[in-house]
């Protein structure tokens, strides 16, 4: 059974948070009342809600069977339009997970790099400060991994390092003391999931974006750090 504050806290939810049909970048509850969608399944939906044409090919491919023991041809097509090599996974958190795992078999090292407030997935290698007040996170010099629930091993806490986001000098710190051990840096590209836990109190530029535009100075510089590892 829940406990008094979580059971209160399911009651306010249920009075605000609308529950209904959605199309395009609108929602309504179950009333019929009408709302925009800011959050938009935080981002996958980009086409908006029950857009015609993907909902009809995903209905058609259905049809034909979707779960197989091997690779379809579907897949093999989609993976040819991204880039030479890739592993399709069923989640964000199977991908970072596979991820990290591919990062430390290649570099033999360990550790990994995630910023506070960066959602990953569910798996315990990257849910650290992820959704703790921002004062749990201790000074932004020497941040304190936070784990987000129980049931994470303490143990895990040794191969995780956290940061601030946005804090260029922190990182290069950080880069030149730890570089060699790190394994991976792993970022949201644009902050989708801290801005709900106030995580961005601690960032100098709250809704800013780390644009990796190939010619950007910031892609430049995080190169020549990763590359010092
Ligand atoms: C940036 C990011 N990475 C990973 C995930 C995990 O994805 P999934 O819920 O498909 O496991 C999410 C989910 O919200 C996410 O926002």
């Amino acid at each position: 059974m829940f406990g008094p504050k979580t059971l209160a806290l399911q009651k306010r939810a249920q009075e605000i948070i609308p529950l209904g049909k959605a199309k395009g970048a609108y929602l309504w509850d179950v009333d019929g009342k009408k709302y925009i969608d800011y959050r938009m399944a935080f981002g996958p939906i980009i086409l908006g809600h029950a857009y015609d044409e993907v909902d009809h090919k995903v209905i058609e491919e259905i049809k034909k069977g979707i779960l197989f023991a091997m690779t379809g041809e579907l897949e093999i097509a989609v993976v040819e339009m991204i880039v030479e090599m890739v592993r399709l996974a069923c989640s964000g958190t199977e991908a970072t997970m596979h991820a990290i795992r591919v990062a430390r078999a290649y570099t033999g090292r360990d550790l990994i790099l995630k910023f506070e407030g960066n959602y990953h997935g569910f798996h315990d290698h990257t849910l650290w400060s992820t959704y703790a007040p921002v004062e749990a996170y201790g000074n932004r010099r020497s941040p304190i991994p936070v784990p987000g629930s129980s049931g994470i091993p303490k143990s895990m806490r040794e191969f995780i390092i956290t940061l601030p986001f946005n804090d260029f000098e922190g990182f290069e710190r950080v880069m030149r003391s730890y570089g060699e051990q790190i394994a991976a840096v792993i970022s949201e590209p644009c902050q989708g999931n801290c801005i709900s836990n106030r995580t961005s109190q601690r960032t100098r530029k709250p809704w800013a974006m780390v644009t990796l535009s190939p010619r950007s100075a910031a892609k430049k510089r995080l190169c020549q750090l990763l590359d010092m590892g």
